[in-house]
């Protein structure tokens, strides 16, 4: 049973093993073990291990756990995966048929099976069958050894109509089992046929090998030129990533993982001895694929060609960023996205760039011995997108210098260690000839996917108000987000309706919420969209690096920012009325003075909430006004 196998795995594999595997350096502290954290970046050690009662906890980002909770985190899995994988090492066998088999879990197996059934069937065509020539032909002239066709079982679907349906009903599988599992299309009448003809078949795999769809190449230069199979509950692609059963253990020996685009280029590489890489799905690099490759600490390397890195420097909004999935764009993540993986998994993804108009199959397959040095050559992301951006550049033209700042501001915004940030914003003066110090200040106006507010209606004070009132306002939630039970009664007497950015009083209000007090900042995160999510790792971001405070001083703090917000409300309604009042008076409007009047009365009630009188025990010397 699952729970006497979860005992006897415990039993067997001792936490600090299993720990020093990952984390070398990891040394005896009096009792305990100590060593520096593997989920996040330190320079002196906070994660320690407690032999007795075999569970670590780090003082630093505050994971914590048992081995399980360990083996998840490191290796990205889920609890049943970790379970399986920890027996395996455990020598502990799993009575899988013991266990209760969710219904979802079965129907997932018969869908799995079809696709691994339909990989039998194409890699019988593509071997033996007469029908497979056109494929054995690709192969040949494509150079991939009989050795890569069956290490990644490569197959042909023949120019048939329904023979794998002919073939999966044989072996007892329904057309609409088959059907559900991506292989077959569905006619008006009912009737099924075969989805991929014509094509050489990639099976994909997810990373226990299971084959849980296809890629079909075309012939020469059929359209699509890749059909893959349609999203299933088993094929999902932003999750997936090709060659990964083959490339977990050679990723771990090498710490390092490099990501192509086409699976031709991952066989390729496989072909000459580099195990080590995967190729992304088509799509858009997704935070679940980053993070499955990453495997504890291993170096993330992207290759792409010359065509696909350009586009990857440039920033779009956040919006067009979620859409990314499934778009018949090129599968290429934009700079926001890889800034903010990097953030998020607490890693760094460097880049190469590879000579224009080849791939690394190409490159492989005519000077395997360079691939190497070509991977070493990679460039941290920051780098590569500053230097992308700022090649072309007129230096005598001012404003294509104030574009490309522009356009790098927002990016640099998001790198939250400051040192960092000050390094890449230093690079990127000194590669325009300007001064650090402009940079800077464009680096601290900038926010990814905001709005330019100044730009609507010419310069209003209310815009000019908006961008200086933000830092306060996103300080404030950043405190909410980050200490959610220190500050509850805080939370509730913000005044939501004043808050400029629509995230954030989205996230006030998600953080008035009773249930969320019982949550950690990482728990209330995931829960949110995607879009509010970004922006609260943004907020949170912009703590990181901050002196640990006690309780009482947090909450002091957010007592006092929350003063601050409602001065600098104060401030600028009234620079408001003082405008209007001017106005009023210079065009002699009675009813435009009257309701200034009006106005000038309640803020005065607001005058008094945050500019209280001194109190006559204390003579207060500092003046009201800052
Ligand atoms: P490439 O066009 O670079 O393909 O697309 P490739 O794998 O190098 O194939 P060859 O060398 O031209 O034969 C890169 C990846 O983008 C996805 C596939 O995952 C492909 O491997 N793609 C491309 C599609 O899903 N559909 C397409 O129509 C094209
Ligand atoms: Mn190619």
């Amino acid at each position: 049973m699952a729970l006497d196998a979860v005992a006897e795995i415990r039993d067997r594999i001792d936490i600090i093993d299993l720990i020093q595997g990952y984390v070398p350096s990891l040394k005896k502290a009096g009792r305990s073990f100590k060593g520096l954290c593997p989920f996040h970046q330190e320079k002196s050690p906070s994660f320690v291990v407690f032999p007795d009662s075999q569970n670590f906890h780090c003082f630093g980002c505050g994971k914590g756990g048992d081995l399980f909770t360990f083996y998840m985190l490191v290796e990205n899995t889920e609890f049943r995966d970790a379970l399986k994988e920890l027996a395996v090492r455990a020598g502990v066998t799993l009575d899988v048929s013991a266990a209760p088999q969710p219904e979802h879990d079965a129907h997932r197996k018969r869908l799995i099976a079809a696709n691994e059934l339909a990989a039998t069937f194409f890699s019988h065509i593509l071997s033996n069958a007469r029908q497979g020539e056109a494929g054995r032909q690709m192969i040949e002239q494509r150079g991939v050894s009989t050795e890569m066709v069956e290490r990644f079982r490569l197959g042909y679907a023949p120019e048939s109509w329904n023979d794998l349906l002919n073939f999966l009903t044989s072996r007892d599988i329904p057309a609409d089992i088959a059907h559900e599992a991506g292989l077959l299309q569905e006619r008006d009448n009912g009737g099924h046929y075969d989805r991929f003809r014509n094509r050489l078949m990639f099976p994909i795999r997810d990373r226990d090998g299971d084959v849980v769809g296809f890629g079909g190449r075309a012939m020469g230069d059929g359209i699509p030129k890749y059909l893959n199979s349609p999203q299933t509950p088993v094929f999902d692609k932003s999750s997936l990533v090709y060659a990964l059963d083959l490339a977990r253990e050679p990723i771990r020996k090498a710490g390092e993982v490099v990501i192509v685009e086409g699976y031709m280029d991952a066989i390729a590489a496989h072909q000459f001895g580099y195990e080590n890489v995967v190729a992304s799905m088509g799509t858009a690099l997704t935070e679940s694929q980053v993070a499955q490759v990453k495997r504890g600490s291993a170096r993330i390397v992207l290759a792409l060609d010359a065509d696909a890195a350009g586009q990857m420097a440039t920033i779009r909004g956040i919006e067009t960023m979620q859409d990314a999935l499934d778009a018949d764009v090129r599968p290429v993540p934009d700079a926001g996205g890889i800034i903010r993986f990097e953030r998020k998994l607490k890693t760094q993804i460097s880049v190469v760039h590879l000579p224009e108009g080849k791939d690394p199959d190409e490159l492989i397959r005519k000077s395997p011995e360079r691939w190497p040095s070509i991977v070493t050559s990679a460039k941290p992301f920051m780098d590569f997108t500053i230097e992308i951006l700022t090649r072309s550049v007129d230096l005598a033209d001012p404003k294509q210098k104030s574009a490309v700042v522009q356009q790098l501001a927002p990016l640099l915004q998001q790198v939250s260690d400051r040192i960092v940030q000050g390094h890449y914003i230093s690079m990127l003066a000194r590669r325009l000839g300007l001064e650090d110090r402009l940079v800077l200040a464009e680096v601290r106006k900038a926010r990814l996917g905001a709005r330019p507010i100044a730009q609507r209606n010419g310069v209003t004070i209310e815009a000019v108000e908006r961008v200086a009132r933000r830092s306060t306002e996103d300080y404030v939630v950043a405190l909410f987000l980050k200490h959610p039970d220190l500050t509850r009664d805080v939370v509730a007497r913000i005044p939501i309706e004043e808050l400029n950015d629509v995230r954030n009083r989205e996230l006030v209000k998600v953080l008035r919420d009773g249930a969320v007090a019982e949550l950690t900042p990482e728990q209330i995160v995931v829960a949110l969209d995607d879009h509010l999510a970004d922006h609260a790792e943004f907020l949170m971001s912009t703590l990181d690096g901050r002196p640990e405070q006690f309780p009482g001083q947090i909450h002091r703090e957010s007592e006092k920012v929350l003063i601050k917000l409602g001065k600098e409300r104060f401030d600028f309604l009234m620079k408001q009325l003082d405008t209007t009042l001017n106005t009023a008076l210079q065009e002699q409007d009675a009813a435009a003075l009257q309701s200034v009047k009006e106005q000038i009365g309640k803020l005065a009630e607001r005058h008094r909430q945050f500019y209280p009188p001194p109190s006559p025990y204390f003579l207060d010397t500092r003046s009201p006004n800052r």
